[in-house]
């Protein structure tokens, strides 16, 4: 059993670093990717509090696949620049969305949700994934949340 809890009410960037160690101790020496990426959403979905969907798209010839999550089910195809993990994938770089409602062409696989955070994940400069996470809240993400998204996309990137 792998057992894990953050100490509760932390800052931010506590929690996230004690995520990515979690995620470096978990995914440590094991290769298979869906594993990896399995446990980092539920570490994800079971942690980082008012999220309603928490996941990887993947790229795989030249779109994105659903990956690992947790939340309801998704969209499972989504091409580079469509939606809000099509721009991230696109540009590699954070989407951080306040209101979805607000952002152009904004795919919407749960109605529940009302703000996104999409990190892309890089190996050798090159996105392989994207790491997505939705929340019923609006602005339930800001800079320190894309912060420490994206030093977990590092710590996960060799192993997936
Ligand atoms: N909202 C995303 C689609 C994926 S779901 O949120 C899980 C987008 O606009 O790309």
């Amino acid at each position: 059993m792998y057992d894990f809890a953050p100490a509760t009410g932390q800052p931010k960037p506590a929690l996230y670093a004690d995520l990515v160690d979690a995620v470096r101790a978990i995914t440590h020496g094991e290769p298979d990717a869906v594993a990896n990426m399995a446990n980092c959403a539920a570490l994800l979905g079971e942690f980082l509090p008012d999220l309603n969907w928490a996941g990887f798209y993947r790229m795989v010839d030249g779109e994105l696949v659903l990956g690992p999550f947790v939340g309801r089910p998704a969209c499972i195809r989504i091409a580079l620049g469509q939606g809000v993990c099509g721009t991230a994938a696109a540009t590699g770089e954070t989407q951080l969305v306040p209101d979805v409602h607000a952002f152009p062409g904004h795919i919407a696989c749960d109605a529940a949700s009302r703000s996104e955070l999409v990190v892309p994940v890089k190996r050798d400069g090159l996105v392989i994934a994207v790491i997505d996470l939705d929340s019923p809240l609006l602005a339930r993400f800001d800079a320190e949340d894309a912060a420490g998204i994206e030093a977990l996309a590092a710590a996960i990137a060799d192993g997936i």
